[in-house]
């Protein structure tokens, strides 16, 4: 079994970049550490405090935005960060070559349930010459990230990867404290009998996705001729594990329960990350009217529908948006 450091050099990936995506990684073996201590490091439950999108802030998402903020700030390897739990973004060094968006902790509501929470990274280069401090650094579309990941924190901790070059999955072996590489090359299988939604919407829902979830659930009478499962984990990094893993499709589609929040996942540390990834994989990542990737961000916390998974599944229900 490979180390992660091999495998990238191997894929072309530059130093500069790799020391990045390491410091990145150790960070996150911190979280793990500390996710998996659960209760006996008193990580568990809320602050008083909420993020700049209204969310009560869990007392791990603030340790694990604190952990990954300090370690790439102090690294010197990154120009600014830009972090689901900062209000704006964060000056770094003003000579580094890249910057990272972050989602510090995903699945923020399953902490203290013991259920699965990771954290997306998304990876690009700052304009030459840029001033760390400018937000508008971070305004780029999501085809330009030059890696993205995340990291699950599971039964076991796995890492899925992409510098551009397929989608690979490591796993961190906590004895050596290393990520191997367990699958070189994720593939989404392209059909599938799987969705994942959070149904309590439906009756929010557009009527597109309205129709295409009705249809599903026809099952083999229906219009689809074939039964389908649900899962829903709650946790964007959770459900898109199992779509790398072994295919179907996840959205988090529009709907009109708060007028003033048409959409759940984030662009910039959300969706694009995770659309590099599925798209590595062979699978799409779209919002029902584009490709999620050529969306142009107009702000850090920007917030778009998802629809990503398995090609002719996502296709399908791109069919009911027509
Ligand atoms: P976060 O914990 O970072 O705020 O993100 C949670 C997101 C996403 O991961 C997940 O798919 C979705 O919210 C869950 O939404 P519901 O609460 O509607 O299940
Ligand atoms: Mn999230
Ligand atoms: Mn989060």
């Amino acid at each position: 079994m490979r180390r992660l450091p091999p495998v990238l050099i191997d894929d072309g990936c530059s130093r500069e970049l790799l020391s990045l995506i390491r410091t990145i990684l150790a960070a996150c073996k911190e979280i793990s550490f500390r996710v998996g201590q659960g209760a006996l490091s008193g990580v568990l439950g809320s602050t008083l405090d909420e993020n700049i999108q209204g969310e009560t802030q869990k007392k791990l998402d603030v340790l694990s935005n604190q952990l990954l903020k300090d370690i790439l700030l102090e690294s010197g390897y990154v120009k600014a960060i830009a972090s689901e739990e900062e209000d704006y973004t964060v000056a770094g060094n003003p000579d580094a070559e890249y910057i990272v968006a972050f989602d510090p902790l995903d699945g923020s509501s399953n902490t203290d349930i013991n259920s699965l929470v990771g954290t997306i990274f998304s990876i690009m280069k700052a304009p030459h010459g840029s001033d760390p401090a400018d937000q508008t650094i971070f305004m780029q579309p999501g085809h330009q990230q030059v890696a993205a990941g995340y990291v699950l924190y599971g039964p076991c901790t796995t890492l899925a990867l992409t510098i551009g070059k397929g989608t690979r999955i490591f796993t961190l072996d906590k004895t050596h404290g290393s990520f191997m590489l367990t699958e070189e090359f994720a593939k989404i299988p392209e059909d599938t009998k799987e969705f994942a939604i959070n149904a309590s919407n439906q009756r929010h829902w557009q009527p597109a996705m309205q129709n295409y979830v009705n249809d599903l659930l026809a099952g083999d009478t229906g219009p689809r001729g074939k039964n389908f499962n649900m899962r829903w984990i709650a946790a964007m990094v959770g459900d898109v594990h199992r779509v790398l893993c072994r295919g179907g499709l996840f959205t988090y589609p529009a709907d009109t329960k708060d007028p003033n929040k048409p959409f759940k996942l984030r662009l910039l540390y959300e969706a694009n990350p995770m659309a590099m990834l599925v798209e590595q994989a062979g699978g799409i990542a779209h919002t029902g009217e584009q490709r999620i990737l050529d969306i142009d961000p107009q702000e850090i916390h920007q917030r778009v529908p998802v629809i990503l998974g398995s090609k002719n599944e996502v296709e399908a229900c791109l069919g009911y948006h027509k």
